[in-house]
């Protein structure tokens, strides 16, 4: 699992992406990805929507006020919504699920960045909830946790060093 590892040392956000469509099966892959993500009691409560359209992906990246723009030039973002009557870790549940569509493609090659939606609000004081239920249609019992952006990257990030790994936060025992 050396390889893994590796992964994991090279993965870093992206939020600028080059204008060049993704294929069609690393779009599948990533969300048979998140289809496969563990859930809590294995309740699943998770939904996903995927947004491609550029007028769709700009009126996106307007869901908050800070930290959203990646939305407006990637090539695919995915909503990830959850059944807050489902599950009461919908949370984790459906964080777990926009890590493993990150990782997913990290090894794909592909750049995604994570945007965060709950407890966020827009430019005018909307809810970024709200904002995004509204524009997708989505039922009151589902919460929106966060919209997760992709595309060939188009930037430099340094991978993680090893070297500078914060050990300091591990605690052997006791705090
Ligand atoms: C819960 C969460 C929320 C995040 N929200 C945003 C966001 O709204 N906009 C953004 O550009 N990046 C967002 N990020 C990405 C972080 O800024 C990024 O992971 C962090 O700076 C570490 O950098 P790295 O991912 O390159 O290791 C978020 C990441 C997490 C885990």
């Amino acid at each position: 699992m050396k390889d893994f590892h590796q992964l994991l040392l090279n993965r870093r956000s992206y939020r600028k992406y080059k204008d060049q469509e993704l294929k069609a099966e690393d779009v599948k892959l990533i969300l048979e990805a998140a289809l496969v993500s563990p859930s809590s009691k294995s309740t699943m409560g998770w939904e996903f929507i995927v947004v491609e359209e550029k007028d769709d992906l700009e009126k996106l990246s307007l869901c908050k006020e800070h930290g959203a723009r990646p939305i407006a030039g990637c090539k695919l973002a995915v909503v990830v919504a959850a059944d807050t009557t489902k599950s009461d870790v919908w949370v984790e549940d459906a964080s777990i699920a926009s890590i493993i569509m990150q990782l997913q493609a990290a090894d794909l090659g592909l750049g995604s960045c994570w945007i965060q939606v709950r407890e966020r609000f827009t430019q005018d004081g909307v809810s970024s909830e709200e904002y995004v239920r509204e524009m997708f249609g989505i039922p009151e019992q589902f919460a929106i946790l966060s919209v997760i952006t992709f595309g060939y990257k188009d930037e430099e990030r340094k991978p993680y060093d090893p070297d500078k790994t914060k050990w300091e936060k591990v605690h052997i025992g006791k705090w």
